[in-house]
């Protein structure tokens, strides 16, 4: 495109309908932030000049949108959309000017384009985006007289024969600057909410004759999010894109309206996603990886043929080849398990390295641990990291070492290579290679000890 091309976003308002004390539009649409959505969009079609027109909670809006490309503007009161634009001072832009919704983020960069391309070709002056939708709602109705587009009217100032209208405004307009610099000053607030709509300027445009226009598009393109309810559409509909491209890529996914994958995650070929699995951020895995039902994955690398079986929360860890994990495993953040390691049941592993070939099978707690390579760890095993000086101590683990059921590590403390460690041991001293540790108090049998508490046969039941 060889003319400048600005976008104007609009997120001042409250979103009321929404009835959160979270500003609309910084509500996660799977797992993202609406607004990023929106800004995406308009990055993606080429806009360079992004102005973000903020007022509710406008700190919260700005400090979230502020990793992006966009400069902020306050509306200091919502007096309507086209007050909003106004506060984008647009008298320092040049070119053409794309104005959209901060409340719809179902528009991908795709869309904008496509919509672009149709207004340079129809050399109109201003155009609305358009579509048809079965259910109009609270939507503006495109009011057409024998065909040609005569004016945007807001639902709530609508007649019952304008309701009927399915055709509706998408929220989504481009102008030219010069002809929006000239219609947006003119525009009044003499209707039903006291606002001023930026859905006159077409009525004004017309009047002025320029040439507006009315570009179709699609009821995703119209769709934007004003209710709890359209919040979890848009969730589902975002989810389903990325779960149909997955399927593409050839992911098994035995039922995608059951799966929530976000957007940046990557999944190999040949990997089965299981219904409720959620997987999220920049997750990424290999392939013939199977994520078995409600699982959480949360920015973890994972190599070919990972197994997350049900119930497992991992989070910001890095599993190697061939490694199992679950059910009801959970992994915090700076673990790494080696090739082929196991971790089962009800086993914690925080700041973990973990070697090859290790299993830590049940019900057991690791943290700010180094374990090598082919260790054993026995059921109910439990580092001792947290001290009573309030701070965390390291446990080393060397090849090898066999570790039995129920034993504590009471860090600092390390265990040399092939040593074994006996059930019941509480280690606090350093265990040399090879040797046996063992610490429990010695086991005494008292014959017929136990016959003084048998109870007479009558009383028995
Ligand atoms: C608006 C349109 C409607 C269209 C619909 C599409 C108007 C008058 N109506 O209605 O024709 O069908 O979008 O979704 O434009 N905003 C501000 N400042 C304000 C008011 C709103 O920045 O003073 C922002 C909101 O944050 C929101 C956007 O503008 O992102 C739209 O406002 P909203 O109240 O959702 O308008 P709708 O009722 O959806
Ligand atoms: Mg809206």
């Amino acid at each position: 495109m060889d003319i400048k091309l600005a976008a104007i976003i609009l997120a001042a308002g409250k979103g009321t309908r929404m009835c959160s004390p979270l500003p609309k539009v910084l509500h996660p649409v799977a797992g993202i932030p609406m607004i990023h959505k929106v800004i995406h969009a308009c990055l993606g079609s080429g806009a360079e000049d992004i102005r973000l027109v903020v007022g509710f909670q406008s700190n919260l809006v700005k400090n979230v949108s502020n990793i992006l490309p966009v400069n902020c503007y306050e509306q200091l009161n919502p007096l309507g959309t086209a007050d909003a634009v106004k506060a984008a001072q647009i008298d320092s832009i040049e070119g053409l000017i794309l104005i959209i919704n901060g409340d719809h983020p179902l528009i991908q960069a795709q869309d904008l384009k496509s919509i672009i391309r149709e207004f340079q070709e129809s050399k109109s002056d201003l155009a609305v985006v358009t579509a048809e939708v079965k259910n109009p709602g609270s939507l503006g109705r495109i009011v057409r007289h024998h065909g040609e587009l005569m004016a945007i009217v807001e639902a709530k100032d609508a007649s019952q024969e304008t309701l009927k209208i399915k055709e509706v405004n998408s929220g989504l307009y481009i102008v030219k600057s010069d002809v929006l610099k000239d219609l947006l000053p003119q525009v009044q607030n003499n209707n039903s909410q006291r606002e001023y709509y930026l859905t006159d300027i077409i009525t004004l445009g017309k009047e002025q004759e320029y040439k507006v226009s009315a570009i179709k598009s699609t009821p995703t393109v119209a769709f934007g999010v004003n209710t709890q309810e359209e919040l979890a559409r848009a969730n589902r509909i975002i989810f389903r894109r990325k779960t149909k491209a997955l399927m593409e890529q050839g992911v098994v996914i035995i039922d995608p309206k059951n799966t929530y994958v976000e957007e940046e995650v990557e999944i190999g070929p040949g990997s089965v996603i299981y219904p409720g699995a959620y997987l999220r951020g920049k997750t990424k895995s290999g392939a013939f990886c199977v994520f078995e039902p409600h699982c959480f994955v949360i920015d973890c690398h994972l190599g070919d043929s990972v197994e997350v079986r049900a119930g497992s929360y991992l989070e910001k860890s890095k599993l190697h080849n061939k490694v199992s994990v679950g059910p009801y495993a959970r992994l915090r953040p700076e673990t790494e398990l080696g090739e082929e390691s196991h971790i089962g049941n009800f086993v914690e592993l925080k700041k973990v390295k973990f070697g090859k070939k290790s299993k830590a099978g049940h019900l057991t707690y690791l943290g700010d641990a180094e374990i090598g390579e082919d260790v054993n760890i026995g059921c109910g095993t439990i580092t001792c990291n947290y001290a009573a000086d309030r701070k965390k101590y390291k446990t080393k683990i060397g090849n090898r070492v066999f570790v039995g059921s129920d034993v504590q590590f009471v860090a600092p403390v390390e265990v040399g290579e092939g040593s074994i460690i006996a059930s019941g041991t509480t280690v606090t001293e350093d265990v040399p290679a090879k040797a046996l540790a063992i610490a429990r108090a010695k086991q005494v049998n008292k014959e017929n000890y136990a016959t003084k508490f048998d109870v007479p046969e009558e009383q028995g039941e």
